[in-house]
């Protein structure tokens, strides 16, 4: 779905991304893991075509991904992509802000595209807002507005960069619980997240980008629970806290007293403590 081949990107001097090749399959969920500043946003863009790659290729969907090519913008139409900052129109309601696109990119008639919406906004818990104006929801909930609007262009693959990095804690949440069931729908996604338990929930596969190269990938519990590589291993203790990471694929459980992400339990917010990351830039 997918295919990502020998990519480079550099920003005058920066070397952003340096070889990058991966894949990922229809219905797949990967997560995209890394400290700031490793080219997570950058991949993502060059994947819908919002930024030009210097080198290699990118396939979507069997279609070549070219920035400045003509058939971009029906690439980004099967691309849905959603940002930490929602960007919402101010001025339209919640109801609006998702017809929008089906109305006036895809020519939609009005009356579909609004039972279309409606059913959408259902979707993430919003059917009592379909009337408010961004600014009188809460940051979660406009989030939840934001991938509602980005569904109604009937995407095949979504993209999320930090979805949730920007809300308060208590709303974190929410947010993932409508991620969570775009997933069990069997929506092919790519999510950059530093929300580690839910990666490891959700996610089949987890990249881990350093320096613009994926050091280290792999199944949620082999890269999250028992990483292979020492850069990975030190990015994961910084973001879930020392004793979180066994020091090599075949050691024990962590040190008494250390909790592993194997012992965070969803069904016990309590134990959610170490993986809450958000709002924190790592
Ligand atoms: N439009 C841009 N112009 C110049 N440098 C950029 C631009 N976008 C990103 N960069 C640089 O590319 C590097 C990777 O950025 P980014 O992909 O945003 O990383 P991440 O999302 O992992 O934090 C950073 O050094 C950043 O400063
Ligand atoms: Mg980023």
């Amino acid at each position: 779905m997918i295919e990502i081949s020998g990519v480079y990107k550099r920003f005058g001097a920066n070397s952003v991304l340096n070889g990058v090749s991966a894949h990922v399959s229809p219905g797949e969920v990967v997560c995209l893991i890394g400290p700031s500043g490793s080219g997570k946003s950058t991949l993502l863009r060059c994947i819908n075509g919002l930024e030009a790659y210097d080198a290699g290729s990118i396939t979507v969907l069997g279609k070549h991904v070219d920035a400045t090519g003509k058939e971009i913008n029906a690439l980004r139409r099967q691309v849905g992509m959603v940002f930490q900052r929602f960007n919402l129109f101010p001025h339209r309601t919640v109801l609006e802000n998702v017809m929008e696109g089906p109305i006036h990119v895809n020519r939609e008639k009005p009356a579909i595209a609004r039972q279309a919406a409606v059913t959408l906004l259902d979707k993430v818990g919003l059917s009592t807002k379909l009337n408010a104006y961004p600014k009188q929801l809460s940051g979660g909930q406009q989030q939840r507005v934001a991938i509602a609007r980005s569904l109604a262009m009937s995407p095949k693959v979504m993209l999320f960069d930090e979805p949730t990095s920007a809300l308060d804690p208590e709303l974190v949440g929410e947010v993932l619980t409508v991620m969570r069931s775009l997933a069990n729908d069997g929506m092919t996604m790519v999510v950059v997240t530093h929300e580690m338990q839910f990666a490891k929930e959700v996610a089949d596969r987890v990249w881990f980008l350093h320096g613009g190269s994926i050091v280290e990938e792999g199944s949620a519990p082999e890269v999250l629970n028992a990483p292979r590589e020492p850069r990975t291993r030190e990015f994961l203790r910084r973001v879930l806290g020392p004793g979180s990471v066994r020091d090599t694929a075949s050691a024990e459980a962590p040190p008494d007293g250390a909790r592993g992400l194997r012992d965070i339990r969803l069904d016990d917010p309590s134990t959610c403590i170490p993986g809450r990351t958000s709002g924190r830039t790592i």
